[in-house]
């Protein structure tokens, strides 16, 4: 199983996280970052999945307000997909969001990615809606407190 790491905005590691994520999100709809997004990424808290060294899954999670955190770019590389990494990233993101007191994480899930969301406990809010083109859906979970 892959180490998750936190990664510090604008290091070198950082720098491999933005192109897997260019690779996996954004080049198949013919996009790309802005230089706008990525400054804006700098508040971020960056994960990383690393196996034998190599970025294999990413996430980040930014904070919306006092009591909520959002989870954005999210990716697991297709090669390591359905090995459960996508899902450990995402319980390392809640534990960091419980240590700082947010109440309840969101994200705008890829419609196609409703499943995988559900299957680490979210519920989709409201109806879809389109993002970069594609349909989106919001989906929430509120963190339990140990
Ligand atoms: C969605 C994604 C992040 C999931 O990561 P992953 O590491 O493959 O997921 P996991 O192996 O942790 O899966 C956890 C569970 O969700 C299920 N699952 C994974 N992807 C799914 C999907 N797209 N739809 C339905 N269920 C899914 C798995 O089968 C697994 O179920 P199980 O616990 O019963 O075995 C990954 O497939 C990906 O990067 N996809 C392309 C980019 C994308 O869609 N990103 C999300 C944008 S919002």
């Amino acid at each position: 199983m892959p180490i998750i790491k936190e990664v510090p905005y604008g290091s070198a590691l950082y720098d491999e996280v933005v192109e897997l994520r260019r690779e996996l999100l954004r080049r198949p709809l013919g996009l790309d970052f802005t230089p706008e997004e990525l400054a804006q990424e700098k508040h971020d808290t960056h994960l990383a999945a690393l196996d034998a060294d190599r970025v294999v899954g990413t996430l980040l999670l930014r904070k919306v307000d006092e009591r909520t955190a959002r989870i954005m770019r999210m990716a697991v590389v297709p090669e390591a997909q359905g090995r459960a990494i996508g899902r450990a990233l995402v319980e390392w993101a809640e534990g960091i969001a419980r240590e700082r007191g947010f109440e309840t994480i969101m994200m705008h899930a890829r419609s196609s990615a409703i499943g995988f969301y559900e299957k680490c406990g979210y519920h989709t809010v409201g109806g879809e809606f389109l993002e970069q083109g594609i349909p989106h859906i919001r989906m929430e979970k509120r963190l339990k407190t140990e």
